[in-house]
């Protein structure tokens, strides 16, 4: 059978001339959600040349060929197909359905592109999320109910034009995304997360618990990730720090990434994870892969939520537990978030040296404390002074990272743990970013210091053929 044999579900119903346009049917006559789709809110797709000005009628006819191309087309048929066949076979039937039954609208050939554009978007894409998933100066798309689509740009946040046309259509692409994970998602499971075909990950969360209407937080996977020099470039950390931080994943220190949302952390963890040797097996365990190996040798595990019936949940700690059994050179943890902390301090203290993990708090100080938390959550049963001793001895570095008030992420702290002093464990900062103000445009003002410390990891790195240049630790570092 041939494409177009298959898709079109009958003979009959591929008559695309007997289409009445939904516009000419007076609007008392349409059901509610008809007369609803016949006057949607301004759908701009075409960022950043955004359109105000679109008549009534040109969304009206575009409403009209998605009803009709879904009458006509098998769209069930969509993912089984090539997507350049399946693309143009949705665009020979659009561009005939244009011809035959809106020869006279009054559309312009720019008009008539977009429109085709849109549609495309509309049946195989994201509908109007496409624009900011195709845009790769976006990197986060967040939307809070059909009306408010925001994007964040070079750390901006900006709220677009763009909108579903009401709650029922953000949830079917919502249902779209989370199905080609085999997930779902109803009032009984709300909340989910999931993964775009070209590995942005997802998550979605509905009424009743997003008490304003579905909502959808999309984080950009970048096909060129940020490196060292990208983030020197872009003034998140001086080279000289650039150095010592090469130097220290180099040689094999347990370091661990603090920051808040959305402030750096995977891209820290993914910068560092360029600098282990090629010849070490790196394990990665990640709640959704994100990070971007260059290595060869590399084994990446990904946790696997509870399924419908509640079964088959595979955890970090689990994860964790099983990478020990494979031999790992290096163990790298996306985010520390639960008991998994405790398998992955025993790791780090028991000859797993050089691993690397991030963890969600605002200082390094408390970074530590959750650790704590964590594994006092995990039924270890011991004091609380033997645990901060273990922790001390697992963890070398802390990196705090941070997103600023100008949107810019920054290196702000890098501390040494330097062991225990009665019932603390004790820290050395040797590197921060110290701002003293914003200047007349919002940006952030201020300059990278350099402590002063000669840190106690230096010889570590000396004994591994890593000799750091004292120059490094001057008194003061390089400016923002
Ligand atoms: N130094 C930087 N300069 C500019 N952009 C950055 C920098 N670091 C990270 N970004 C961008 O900021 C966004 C958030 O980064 P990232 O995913 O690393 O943060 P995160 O702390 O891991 O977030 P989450 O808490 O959601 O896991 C990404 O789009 C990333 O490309
Ligand atoms: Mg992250």
């Amino acid at each position: 059978m041939d494409l177009a044999a298959r898709l079109h579900k009958t003979a009959q119903s591929a008559a695309v001339s007997r289409v009445v346009p939904r516009a000419a049917i007076p609007a008392a006559r349409q059901s509610p959600a008809a007369r609803a789709e016949a006057h949607p809110a301004v759908e701009v797709t075409d960022q950043p040349k955004v359109d105000h000005t679109r008549s009534d009628q040109y969304h009206e006819i575009k409403n009209s060929i998605h009803d009709r191309l879904i009458d006509v087309l098998d769209l069930s048929l969509l993912d089984s197909l090539p997507r350049d066949e399946m693309r143009q076979e949705i665009m020979r039937v659009v561009e005939r359905i244009l011809r035959e039954d809106f020869a006279q609208a009054p559309l312009n050939a720019a008009e008539r592109k977009s429109l085709l554009g849109e549609i495309e978007d509309e049946v195989l894409g994201l509908g109007p999320l496409e624009p900011y998933i195709k845009d790769p100066t976006v990197n986060d798309i967040l939307v809070n109910g059909y009306r408010n689509i925001y994007v964040e740009r070079k750390g901006i946040l900006e709220l677009t034009p763009a909108r579903f046309k009401d709650d029922e259509h953000l949830r079917k692409i919502i249902d779209r995304i989370v199905s080609q994970v085999g997930r779902r998602v109803d009032e009984s499971s709300p909340m989910v997360d999931a993964r775009l075909a070209d590995g942005s990950r997802v998550n979605a969360i509905i009424p009743p618990l997003a008490i304003d209407g579905p909502s959808l937080s999309i984080r950009k996977f970048s096909k060129d990730p940020l490196e060292l020099s990208d983030l020197i470039r872009f003034g998140a950390l001086p080279p000289e720090i650039g150095e010592v931080l090469m130097g220290i994943v180099h040689c094999s220190l347990n370091v661990l990434i603090s920051g808040g949302t959305g402030s750096g952390k995977t891209t820290m963890l993914n910068v560092l994870s360029r600098f282990i040797p090629e010849e070490e097996r790196i394990v990665t365990i990640e709640d959704a892969a994100e990070l971007q190996l260059k290595q060869a040798h590399v084994v990446r595990l990904e946790t696997r939520p509870m399924n419908i019936e509640g079964r088959g949940e595979v955890t970090q700690r689990e994860l964790v537990k099983n990478c020990l059994r494979m031999r790992p050179d290096r163990i790298i943890i996306g985010e520390v978030r639960g008991a998994e902390a405790l398998d992955m301090l025993q790791a780090m203290n028991t000859g797993h040296d050089g691993s690397l993990a991030t963890i969600h708090a605002n200082t390094p100080r408390d970074a530590l404390m959750r650790l704590e938390t964590m594994v006092a959550m995990s039924g270890l049963n011991i004091s609380d002074v033997s645990l901060k001793r273990y922790i001390s001895s697992a963890i070398d570095v802390i990196i705090q990272v941070s997103r600023l008030m100008d949107g810019s992420r920054k290196l702000i702290s890098f501390q040494e743990i330097t062991g225990m002093e009665g019932e603390m464990i004790t820290m050395q900062e040797i590197f921060a970013f110290e701002q003293s103000g914003l200047d007349e445009r919002g940006k952030v003002k201020g300059r990278f210091v350099s402590r002063g410390i000669r840190p106690k990891f230096s010889d570590r790195l000396a004994a591994r053929g890593v000799s750091l240049d004292q120059h490094l630790f001057a008194p003061l570092g390089g400016a923002a």
